[in-house]
């Protein structure tokens, strides 16, 4: 669980992210090839080509932040994500570098107004969705077997 302070500086950047949402995944995208260029085979390159993929990522940050009180109201929206995750084979140990990307790519984008306080509270905050979507895509990989 997280605390209510870590909630609330998640919750107030959440505008911020809204409005930098895609130019956070593009960097995202530039900093997860070129640190963990082993996993950018699974990613579809046209996708990224024509924007589609950065936006869907965008929104799912978003989507996470706004239900953090709460994730299960998420869920849904969740094990359709994993359904794709499961199918591309994505892995528990793929979490943390994704993780660390999106850090880097907050703090790029944000520049001043990202803080050391925000930057560890989307630390915090992407630890839980990432435990979320992991267990969610557990029971995904269980039920193919
Ligand atoms: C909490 C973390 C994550 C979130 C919120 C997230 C979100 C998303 C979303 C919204 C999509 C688009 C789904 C669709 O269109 O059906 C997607 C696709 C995808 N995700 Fe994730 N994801 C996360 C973690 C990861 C991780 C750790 C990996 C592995 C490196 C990964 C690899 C992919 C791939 C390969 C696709 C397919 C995109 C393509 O076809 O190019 N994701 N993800």
């Amino acid at each position: 669980m997280l605390d209510t302070q870590t909630k609330e500086i998640v919750k107030s950047t959440i505008r911020a992210l809204k409005q930098y949402g895609e130019d956070i995944t593009k960097v995202f995208y530039r900093e997860l090839f070129s640190r963990y260029p082993q996993v950018q085979g699974m990613f579809d390159m046209e996708k990224q080509k024509n924007g589609k993929q950065p936006k869907a990522l965008a929104m799912a940050i978003l989507n996470a932040a706004n239900n953090i009180d709460n994730l299960e109201k998420s869920r849904a929206f969740v094990e359709n994500i994993g359904k794709t995750h499961v199918r591309l084979n994505v892995a528990p140990e793929h979490y943390p570098l994704v993780g660390e990307c999106l850090l880097v790519a907050i703090k790029e984008v944000l520049g001043e107004a990202a803080s050391d306080e925000v930057i560890e509270a989307w630390g915090k905050a992407y630890g839980e969705i990432a435990e979320f979507y992991i267990k969610v895509e557990e029971k995904i990989y269980q039920a193919r077997k």
